[in-house]
């Protein structure tokens, strides 16, 4: 495989994606396809964006004459396709986007992909990323989700992941497509767009304002590291059984709460201040309507076949990201004035 489109590659995830593959495969030409959304950042992107093998093309997964103009201009023969609407909160007040983007866009790219392999799939891979969201809430019981938990989303962000991973699927039965689905726990790291919980807290923290704590604070996430999560989408697009579906998580399961205390420390910490002294900032508010209790994977498959582990202890992880926000105070003030929106405006109308 030579000519990669990566979809949503200016955003959190797949700016470690594009990142990755441009500085570890020269031989590869990367085509990053993004629609530059509010989530869209190409700021994401500075060091790696004048390499001879990365292209960006600003462009819209949902409109399907454009995907086939771009496999057909760029001679595509592998997707990782990460482009979504991904914030659960925003899914929660305006579904309808979800549906457009994260359903009919991947299915646009799947018959864009259809289209121009004219069903001759071998030496082509369409990677969908999806998410662990699309089982559901587990309870306290020290269950996982693997790949043969059955599908059960309760958000509207994660029933339109849930309908995109269907469809992926049903080119694969239907059509013979080449095609993988992995389903990943919640990711951590620099350059995600702080309406998520971990960046939002440490520039609030930062700030002096309070961090809003949904509910009692007692909903589990499982962590991972966003660049292990990238490593994982490496090995995977490589030697991944065609058709087949690998959850990736990092065995590493917080209450938001417990989280939210660690978050507070590191950042008063290397900002100088007496511990714990912004623990006051926590701010008990309404929950999240249909708030998942508990995400935890079972990643052992991933391992057992493909010998992928996080290669990151969370202490560490999470100290390098307090420090990647507090020393990018500029990237953080460029999202939050709305600045960033307008870098690249002229360029890409
Ligand atoms: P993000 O919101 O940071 O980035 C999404 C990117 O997609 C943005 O650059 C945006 O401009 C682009 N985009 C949106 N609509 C588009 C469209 N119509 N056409 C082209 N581009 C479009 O998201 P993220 O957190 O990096 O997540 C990336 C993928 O990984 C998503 O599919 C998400 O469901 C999945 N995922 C995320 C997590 C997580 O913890 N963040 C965990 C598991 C899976
Ligand atoms: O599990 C994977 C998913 O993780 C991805 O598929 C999603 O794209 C990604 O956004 C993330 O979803 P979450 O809803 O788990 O992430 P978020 O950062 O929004 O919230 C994490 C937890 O913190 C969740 O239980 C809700 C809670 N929370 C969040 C915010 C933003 C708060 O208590 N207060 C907040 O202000």
């Amino acid at each position: 495989m030579k000519n990669i489109m990566i979809t949503g590659g200016a955003g959190f995830i797949g700016s470690h994606v594009v990142r990755l593959f441009v500085n570890k495969y020269p031989e590869y030409n990367i085509i990053n396809v993004d629609k530059l959304t509010y989530a869209g950042n190409l700021c994401n992107l500075l060091d790696i964006e004048n390499k001879s093998n990365y292209k960006f093309v600003k462009a819209d997964i949902c409109d399907l004459d454009n995907m086939i103009t771009l496999f057909k201009e760029y001679s595509i023969d592998g997707v990782i396709h990460l482009a979504a609407e991904s914030h659960v909160d925003r899914s929660i007040k305006d579904p309808l986007i979800f549906a457009q983007t994260n359903v009919m866009g991947t299915l646009a790219l799947l018959q864009a992909a259809k289209l121009s392999w004219e069903g001759n799939f071998p030496g082509k891979l369409f990677y969908h990323i999806s998410t662990d969201e699309v089982y559901g809430s587990l309870g306290f019981d020290g269950t996982f989700f693997t790949e043969d938990t059955s599908y059960d989303p309760h958000s509207p962000y994660s029933a339109s992941k849930a309908a995109s991973d269907h469809f992926v699927r049903a080119y694969n039965d239907t059509y013979g497509m080449a095609t993988v689905v992995t389903n990943c726990s919640n990711n951590y790291g620099p350059y995600q767009f702080p309406e998520k919980l971990i960046p939002l807290f440490i520039n609030n923290i930062r700030q002096g304002k309070p961090l809003p704590v949904y509910g009692k604070g007692e909903n589990v996430r499982d962590w991972l590291y966003v660049v292990d999560h990238a490593r994982a989408i490496d090995v995977i697009f490589h030697k991944g059984r065609i058709g087949d579906t690998y959850n990736i998580g990092g065995f590493n399961e917080w209450t938001n709460i417990d989280l939210i205390k660690v978050i507070i420390k590191t950042v008063d910490k290397l900002l100088g201040n007496p511990e714990g002294e912004s623990l006051n900032l926590i701010t008990y508010v309404t929950d999240r309507a249909g708030h998942d209790l508990r995400y935890a994977i079972d990643s052992n498959k991933l391992k057992t076949e493909l010998g992928w582990e996080p290669s990151l202890q969370f202490e560490e992880g999470i100290e390098e990201t307090v420090s990647w926000y507090l020393e990018n105070q500029e990237w953080m003030d460029n999202i939050t004035s709305g600045e960033y929106e307008k870098y690249y405006s002229e360029m890409y109308k």
